[in-house]
């Protein structure tokens, strides 16, 4: 009995990270893309955003993305100007507007399916539920723009 309230309180403290409320940039994300994205994305003399917008060709031949090892940089990518970029790129073929397809990026988040998918979550958790949208600001395609409701749901906690 006592071994047994032991053990779940166990349980209840290995699974609260995983729960959404609480997953935070400096404790759970930062790590993830330090160890799965710094390579191509961080590298010294990796470009801005705006940078590498101004010579995407350039960075792409370097195979450098642009930068990913701030806060920052990442809320560039999630909500604005470049809205979805980190959704779309990370998305596991699963979210709507995907057309069934994973990401470019969503290979780079694990060797495993199972590494893929529990990383895939924290930053989902991280994101907020219901902001893990691939929509941009404006309307493509068939795809709509974001709505405010949507961009409302964005938690991105420090
Ligand atoms: C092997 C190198 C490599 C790895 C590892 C990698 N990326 Fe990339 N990434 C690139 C390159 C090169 C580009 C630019 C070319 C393109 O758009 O596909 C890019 C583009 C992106 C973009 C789109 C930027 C834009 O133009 O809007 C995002 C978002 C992104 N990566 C996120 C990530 C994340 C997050 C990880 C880690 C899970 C990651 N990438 C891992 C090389 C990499």
């Amino acid at each position: 009995m006592q071994l047994n309230l032991i053990a779940g309180a166990a349980c209840l403290v290995i699974a609260l990270p995983t729960m959404a409320a609480d997953v935070s940039y400096r404790a759970d994300v930062a790590p993830i893309i330090k160890k799965y994205c710094a390579e191509c994305h961080s590298a010294p003399g990796a470009p801005s955003m705006a940078e590498f917008k101004l010579d995407e060709a350039k960075y792409k031949k370097a195979e450098s993305g642009p930068r990913t090892d701030t806060y920052e940089d990442l809320v560039i990518l999630i909500a604005y100007p470049s809205t979805g970029a980190f959704m779309r790129r990370l998305d596991d073929g699963t979210s709507p507007y995907s057309g069934g397809k994973p990401g470019n990026m969503y290979k780079s988040l694990g060797e495993t399916d199972p590494e893929r998918a529990s990383n895939l979550a924290v930053l989902k958790a991280w994101v907020g539920e219901g902001g893990w949208n691939l929509n941009r600001m404006t309307a493509r395609g068939d795809v709509p723009a974001l709505t405010k409701e949507q961009l409302d749901k964005l938690k991105l906690k420090y």
